[in-house]
């Protein structure tokens, strides 16, 4: 079936070109008719009241559009997220990297502006030395930003494989991309009730699966006996840890502490850090260096990648996912997140630094919790980070404590699930050891090292067949090898194991594991590992792909019912919405087919048929067309492969869940 596909932008310019100036709508009415909703907006108004869709006229470069055009749709290639390496070293090559690199400015932190700006010299063309904000704001209105920067979110997503070598010499680290953001305002909603009536709901669903035979069998996959962990073994649990938190609130600056605490990094690397930075006069960011690796990262004192390091508590192996922060790079830490067993919320409790995060608007406080919980986590410690910068005051981690915890809790998040600690990074408090500052006395509870420890053990799925959603790619043209990296959702790998590689369903044979860069003989569920295969064209392992049992295929599938909640504050999704469509490591154009029925929030039952929108806060099922097909189960079968979120103009819009796969390819 062909579906064809017309972003806002595409429908403005295909509207545009049938008019001339003197048959627009604004100079002839005091309204223009939105293209797509067809409701009838102020002609102050830049972009649609009801649905968000730009207003025309306000768009006047087709240069632009075109590019942006281009980044959305041309998802195929930014899949592909290639890393070239040595035997024994990776070299970034991410071609998005350094085309991101081409909009970095020497500002520091927080200059999307300048990168606006900067795109707007590049494809509008305003004099040089137009970039400041007033400059942009005066000329370009809202909505225009928005898409500017959605069209660098498009950038970023490709650029997000991370490997921090100079952190662990000796060690790889599996890396990551994408992201989302949403609009929280107001009072805190009731998400949590909302996930589980979808989950339920989809237990519960009319699952029309277009492949039977396919899921009946999986249920009845005998793993064979080496996929299993012998109970014998003493080897520590590996627990996937996403950093998460608003920007700036010292994400980076904890996990490098830690590491460096733990012996993950010597005396002698911190000294280069702490040199290398204080000489681009960036002596705060020392500790952030070990995982802020890349240039622009350093630059800008702004994490854009998920970072990867390991260290060991008493009870585990952890993997540390160190997440941006920063709104525009929210897709970068879905990728990171989705991997995650349990979170660490960094606050900064610095006052008017922790009610930034927790703006509804612009903070990302409470999109990460919001997102994280989505993800399945439900165990989380909140570390009140900057306890310096407030004195360590009890009264401001108890308002802290007090205001987030009840957004927490209607997020999902239990009470005995969340550990608050109050905590410096920069002066080493309460990290690894109870708090030598005399003004934190009256903490009594956990460091964070013994929070970490306290998490329940995370449930593997290592009698069910494999599953591995590719993260990255790893090539190394000279030896012919190619590794494809990811965490093992489901089942076991060892050398000689036969994988069937989707979406090009080719066949491949193991050569050789990596876990922490050094070889293993097994990768279970849980692992985050390296497979290095034999017997396929590099070009047929793609980010976003997945590893599967080759009697087990996943599908690969491009209409889609799912079961969606749209966010607070997101602007509602109506029939013909175009929206990003993130899944595992990948993402897709996705146009909504249809809404099916709204559901009602607290039993799940449908409560409308055939709704014309979704508003904030509303459930619903509704069926998605994808521009190009990608592997996907339905939630019910394998929760990881049919969690989905939705996005639009830079913002996280719905989570929601795979119901049922209309139409496989
Ligand atoms: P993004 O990844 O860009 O979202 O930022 P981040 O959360 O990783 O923050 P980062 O570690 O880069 O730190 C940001 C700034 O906060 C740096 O200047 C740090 O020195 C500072 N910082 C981090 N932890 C502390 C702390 O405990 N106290 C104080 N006073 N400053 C801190
Ligand atoms: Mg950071």
């Amino acid at each position: 079936m062909h579906v064809s596909f017309c972003l806002p932008t595409e429908c403005y310019l295909f509207h545009k070109t049938a008019e001339t100036p003197s048959q627009k709508e604004t100079i002839k009415h005091s309204v223009w008719r939105c293209s797509i909703c067809t409701y009838d907006n102020d002609e102050t108004m830049s972009s649609c009241d009801i649905c968000g869709v730009l207003h025309g006229p306000l768009l006047n470069n087709s240069i632009y559009d075109k590019k942006r055009t281009a980044n959305i749709f041309d998802l195929k290639s930014s899949r592909v997220s290639s890393t070239v390496v040595g035997r024994d070293e990776a070299v970034k090559v991410s071609s998005m990297r350094s085309d991101s690199s081409n909009l970095s400015t020497e500002k520091g932190k927080h200059n999307r502006l300048d990168e606006i700006n900067l795109l707007k010299n590049i494809e509008v063309g305003p004099p040089a030395g137009s970039r400041t904000s007033d400059n942009c704001s005066a000329s370009v209105p809202e909505g225009w930003l928005d898409h500017v920067d959605e069209s660098s979110v498009a950038v970023n997503l490709r650029s997000s494989v991370k490997r921090s070598l100079s952190l662990m010499p000796k060690e790889r680290n599996v890396m990551v991309d994408d992201s989302s953001s949403s609009r929280n305002g107001g009072e805190a909603n009731s998400l949590t009730s909302n996930l589980e009536n979808i989950s339920f709901a989809a237990k519960s669903g009319h699952s029309n699966d277009a492949n039977p035979g396919r899921a009946n069998s999986r249920a009845q996959y005998k793993p064979e006996k080496w996929m299993l962990p012998e109970k014998a073994e003493h080897s520590l649990t590996q627990l996937n840890l996403a950093i998460v938190g608003h920007v700036d609130s010292g994400k980076s600056t904890l996990s490098g502490r830690l590491l460096h605490l733990l012996g993950r990094i010597s005396q002698k690397e911190m000294h280069k850090y702490e040199k290398e930075a204080k000489l681009q006069g960036k002596g705060s960011f020392a500790y952030a260096w070990a995982l802020d690796e890349s240039a622009e990262e350093r630059e800008r004192g702004i994490t854009m990648t998920v970072a990867v390091a390991y260290f060991d508590s008493k009870r585990y192996h952890v993997v540390v996912l160190d997440s941006p922060g920063h709104k525009d790079f929210v897709p970068n830490m879905i990728t990171g997140a989705t991997q995650a067993d349990a979170s660490i919320l960094v606050i900064d409790a610095s006052i008017g630094s922790f009610e930034a995060g927790m703006d509804g608007t612009k903070g990302q406080t409470r999109e990460h919790a919001q997102l994280i919980r989505s993800f399945g986590v439900d165990q989380l410690i909140v570390a009140v980070n900057k306890m310096d910068a407030v004195d360590y005051s009890k009264e401001r981690f108890d308002l802290i404590i007090s205001q987030l915890g009840t957004f927490l809790r209607s997020c999902g998040f239990k009470d005995s699930s969340v550990s608050w600690i109050p905590l410096s990074a920069v002066e080493n408090q309460n990290l690894v050891s109870a708090p030598s500052n005399f003004r934190l006395s009256w903490y009594h509870g956990p460091n964070l090292l013994d929070a970490i420890d306290s998490f329940q053990p995370p449930t593997r799925e290592f009698s069910k067949p494999l599953i591995m959603p590719i993260c990255d790619v790893i090539k190394s043209p000279s030896q012919g090898q190619v590794s494809a990296c990811g965490k093992l959702e489901a089942g076991a790998v060892r050398s000689g194991s036969k994988v069937l590689v989707m979406p090009s369903a080719t066949i491949a044979t193991v050569r050789s594991l990596e876990r922490d860069s050094q070889a293993c003989p097994i990768g279970r569920a849980g692992d985050n590992i390296a497979v290095s295969l034999n017997g396929i064209d590099g070009n047929h392992v793609m980010a976003g792909g997945v590893l599967c049992h080759p009697d087990f295929p996943i599908a690969f599938a491009k209409h889609l019912e799912l079961k969606v909640l749209v966010l607070d504050g997101a602007t509602p999704i109506l029939i013909g919405s175009q929206l990003e469509f993130h899944i595992h490591h990948a993402k897709e154009a996705a146009r909504v087919a249809r809404i099916s029925s709204l559901l009602d929030s607290k039993t799940g039952k449908v409560a409308k048929k055939a709704p014309r929108c979704i508003l904030a806060k509303q459930s619903a099922v509704v069926e998605v067309i994808l521009q190009e097909a990608i592997c996907v189960e339905e939630f019910s079968k394998c929760k990881v492969l049919g969690r989905v979120f939705l996005r639009t103009l830079g913002r996280t819009v719905a989570v929601g869940i795979v119901t049922r796969i209309v139409e496989e390819q």
